[in-house]
């Protein structure tokens, strides 16, 4: 079959890193008999440097016109860079928002799971790591903070900003759904998570998910209060299955989870629509201060390509290729020096490797 992926490459580690998904999906391509077309299109840092825009109209259309897109990541450093002296909505987040909002991606899944092999690289107590952990947060992306009329206004003499926190029925019951239908996937376990004891947003989040709940009997699902979830997170991540929350929390939590893993360039994430379309792209930043020095960890986007097999193409044997190939990779011992225990390696256990030679191992396992 043909496919036609629209590729961000954007800006920081970015474009590295995607060069190895984009080796491994050619690799998959070979394997399976399938064709992948690549347009590529520009957001971010890299698209205001060429047209003064983090994303112009023709670039919306391009990633329109893709079955799925493919990203790496977009910014730069917020203190240093001149990105960052432009207005709010020039700036290379702005880009990413839009292109959320543009393409209706409400949906966003951010994987956060221990791997057996890295476990050294948990920053948790063993006791508390346990059998390890895999769950699934699925945020909310086009809603909330992040879309709500704001506005920074002189009133009596001094600034005053104002952010508005905004949800509907109909944008909290399809997220929940979306959340309720991976758990039946997975381990059948909800944990929705809102600031229910403060805010009228979480009280009505609360309402529609106990009535979305009532379609899945066979899900187990509860409530959980913001900060204790991010409390619960370092304290026993093993309960977890799906955790199902709002734009702003996600974005907070997700972080967080990652950081648990100990890698956050492991860690892939789908962002998705009603239809097939997704925008495909690693947890992490786009880490300006080691770009271009071919040392970044290319295995989330590798995951993230993955994902878009499954999800977008629905070539699940595809990606279990990929999955399995990463998997070996990481038990015949070989590391990107973000994910390098420093005990193994000096009992000669593993091996350090950079960015390419990552891809071509995960290649030659395929
Ligand atoms: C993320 C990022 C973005 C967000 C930024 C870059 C706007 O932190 O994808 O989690 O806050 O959504
Ligand atoms: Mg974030």
């Amino acid at each position: 079959m043909t496919f036609n992926i629209g590729v961000i490459r954007g800006d920081g580690i970015g474009p590295e890193i995607v060069t190895e998904a984009i080796k491994v999906l050619d690799a998959v391509g070979k394997k399976f008999g399938h064709e992948f077309n690549y347009t590529e299109i520009l957001m971010g840092g890299c698209s205001i440097d060429a047209t003064g825009e983090p994303l112009t109209d023709e670039a919306i259309a391009a990633a329109k016109a893709s079955d799925a897109v493919l990203m790496g990541s977009i910014g730069g450093n917020t203190s240093t860079s001149p990105w960052y002296k432009l207005p709010a909505d020039k700036r290379p987040e702005a880009g990413l928002l839009k292109l959320r909002k543009s393409l209706n991606l409400f949906a966003n899944l951010r994987p956060a799971y221990l791997y057996e092999e890295l476990k050294e690289a948990c920053p948790l107590r063993e006791d508390i790591i346990g059998d390890g952990f895999d769950m699934m947060i699925m945020r909310e992306l086009t809603g909330g903070l992040y879309f709500g009329e704001r506005s920074t206004k002189e009133e009596n003499g001094q600034l005053v900003a104002r952010d508005s926190l905004t949800y509907s029925e109909t944008e909290i019951r399809r997220i929940a759904k979306r959340g309720f239908d991976i758990a039946m996937k997975r381990r059948k376990k909800v944990t929705s998570v809102d600031k229910a004891n403060v805010l009228d947003s979480s009280r009505l989040w609360r309402k529609i998910v106990e009535e979305v709940a009532l379609d899945y009997p066979e899900v187990k699902y509860e409530h959980m209060l913001v900060d204790n979830c991010a409390m619960q997170l370092v304290k026993d991540p093993g309960q977890f299955d799906v955790i199902l929350t709002e734009n702003m929390f996600g974005d907070i939590l997700s972080d967080e989870a990652s950081m648990v893993t100990g890698s956050i360039g492991m860690l892939s994430s789908a962002s998705l629509n009603d239809t097939k379309f997704g925008l495909y792209e690693p947890s992490g930043g786009s880490a300006p201060d080691i770009a271009g020095k071919g040392i970044a960890n290319p295995i989330a986007t590798i995951l993230s390509a993955a994902m878009m097999l499954r999800y977008s193409f629905d070539l699940d044997k595809e990606a279990d290729a990929i999955e399995s190939a990463v998997k070996q990779v990481l038990k015949d011992g070989y590391r990107t020096i973000d994910i390098m225990p420093q005990e193994a390696e000096k009992r000669g256990e593993v091996t350090q490797v950079g960015t390419g030679a990552m891809g071509d191992l995960i290649i030659s396992r395929i």
